[in-house]
């Protein structure tokens, strides 16, 4: 949405005066800039005019040129003495009265318009003043912004705490928005212990309580869109809020700022938003990198301990709400992740791969939240676009584990996990070796409990059948190596799948 001069409540935000001797000309021009949706002022002598002015601000006048005691010329040529800016529209009575146009040039009067009784020509060009009025202001917007961007860099650049400078961005951030509430998410690439899974929450306003304000408001689809953001380097805009990505110098994302942004604020800001947050990524980087925030934060670490806790919850409720929106899936993503578990143990990954795995497996369909329950139920052949909406549960959820960098690890799983070793899989057509060895072990063993459950527009296929689809499809589909693993590890499938129930049944116990 482009920000013009477009209705009358914002027509109103301009104030004409217009200046005429003549009352009836007066009256009727006034008359005319009224129905247009804008509100004047009429005054019919030329000096109280020049008084008003010096007391009273106005964005435009409509000055009469001949009048008594003295021309309108000469009005121009008081007021520019204490007013440069005002945009001044002349009316001339007959073309050969018209001022000079020295005079009008030297006078910075920006029209003049002669009387007549159509006003389509003084209509346009009140509204060509009015559009560069706006855009004076516009500029004027961006350099008060681009002072305060300027005048806050030294504050943000001092040495302090990692915490101080991310609650020194929000502030400095704020009136560049007309916002009271923000909070800043972010990668904490110095800890010390190297566990760059971390992220730091630093809010203010009504996030500045803790963390847990922050994932109130965090539905599925708010992560969602931080993890867009986050990905596709974005800024994303709500009816209320923006959230722009922080993207240090050498291009990596950092995080994310989210502020609640009054209406129309954003599309203005965007511009010096961006300078603004490029300036903070670049802020904070140096902070890291000057590891000026490796002695612990007490605060920050419980801060991070709750964000982890609460995600983990908030992610854990989105897979449960998506095994419960499917009937014919229930249980499915604990028996994946079960059975990509056992397979990586089986081809011998290393254990931090296999605990990849296992999350990998709980969360691969989280996006599907976003799919529509009509959808997954549909019993018919799905359409062309019907399709296209289901496909995109690779990026969605890819995009919700995006939102903080502890399951930056687990996010391939989850946006490849439909990628076939033939690069006709989706969402990206990804072949062979450039789909994650984790991904492969999804695919299959996520193929495999697939078809071994009913469908709504199949029953389920039997073990012999299920298994020799994977052998069939092993090579263009599947991972021969992934396949051959999972058929020896479940060939007494019996005693496998008993394990399986009795591990599944204890641990919903827990
Ligand atoms: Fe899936």
């Amino acid at each position: 949405m482009r920000r013009s001069v477009r209705d009358n409540s914002e027509k109103r935000d301009y104030k004409i005066i217009i200046v005429d001797d003549d009352p009836g000309i007066l009256d009727s021009l006034s008359s005319v800039l009224y129905r247009q949706g804008y509100s004047t002022t009429e005054i019919t002598n030329p000096l109280e005019a020049i008084d008003r002015l010096k007391i009273e601000h106005f964005d435009l006048m409509v000055l009469d040129y001949l009048m008594s005691p003295i021309h309108g010329d000469k009005v121009v040529e008081e007021i520019r003495k204490f007013n440069t800016e005002i945009y001044i529209l002349l009316l001339t009575g007959y073309k050969d009265l018209a001022p000079p146009l020295e005079t009008i040039k030297k006078l910075a009067i920006q029209g003049y318009c002669e009387k007549s009784d159509r006003f389509d020509q003084f209509i346009l060009l009140i509204e060509s003043g009015i559009k560069s009025i706006s855009q004076v202001r516009t500029i004027k917007k961006f350099s008060d912004g681009l002072n305060r961007i300027l005048q806050a860099v030294p504050n943000i650049y001092q040495l302090q705490p990692i915490g101080d400078i991310l609650e020194q961005i929000l502030r400095e951030l704020l009136p560049l928005l007309n916002s009271q509430n923000a909070f800043i998410l972010v990668d904490n690439y110095a800890d010390v212990s190297n566990e760059s899974d971390k992220s730091i929450f630093k809010g203010i306003g009504k996030y500045s309580d803790d963390v847990s304000h922050f994932i109130d408001y965090l539905g599925h689809e708010m992560m969602e869109q931080i993890g867009n953001s986050r990905v596709n380097k974005n800024s994303i805009s709500f009816n209320n809020g923006i959230i722009i990505p922080l993207v240090n110098e050498y291009g990596n994302s950092m995080g994310v700022i989210y502020a609640e942004v009054g209406v129309g604020e954003i599309e203005e800001g965007l511009k010096l938003l961006k300078i603004y947050c490029s300036i903070a990524a670049s802020s904070i980087n140096n902070a890291f990198l000057h590891s000026l925030v490796n002695e612990k934060n007490d605060e920050l670490s419980k801060t991070y301990g709750m964000l982890r806790e609460r995600y983990m919850d908030t992610i854990e409720a989105l897979r449960l709400v998506v095994d419960a929106k499917d009937i014919y899936t229930r249980g499915h993503s604990d028996r994946v992740s079960y059975y990509a578990m056992k397979v990586g143990h089986f081809m011998g990954l290393p254990d931090t791969i296999v605990e990849k795995i296992r999350i990998g497996g709980l969360f691969h369909d989280v996006g599907k939240i976003g799919t529509s329950d009509d959808l997954l139920a549909k019993k018919d052949k799905l359409t062309n676009v019907e399709y296209d909406e289901i496909k995109m549960h690779t990026i969605k959820g890819a995009h919700i584990l995006s939102a903080v960098s502890m399951f930056k690890d687990i996010v391939p799983i989850i946006r490849y996990h439909h990628e076939r070793l033939d690069g006709t899989g989706y969402p990206e057509g990804l072949k062979a070796d450039m789909i994650p060895l984790e991904t492969r072990i999804i695919s299959v063993v996520d193929a495999f409990d697939a078809m071994m459950s009913d469908r709504q527009y199949r029953e389920k296929l039997g073990l012999e059948t299920a298994r020799k689809q994977l052998e069939a499809g092993a090579g263009t589909q599947f991972d021969e190596k992934v396949v051959t693993s999972f058929l020896e590890l479940t060939k007494d499938f019996d005693t496998f799948q008993n394990e399986m129930n009795a591990f599944l049944d204890s641990k919903a116990k827990h």
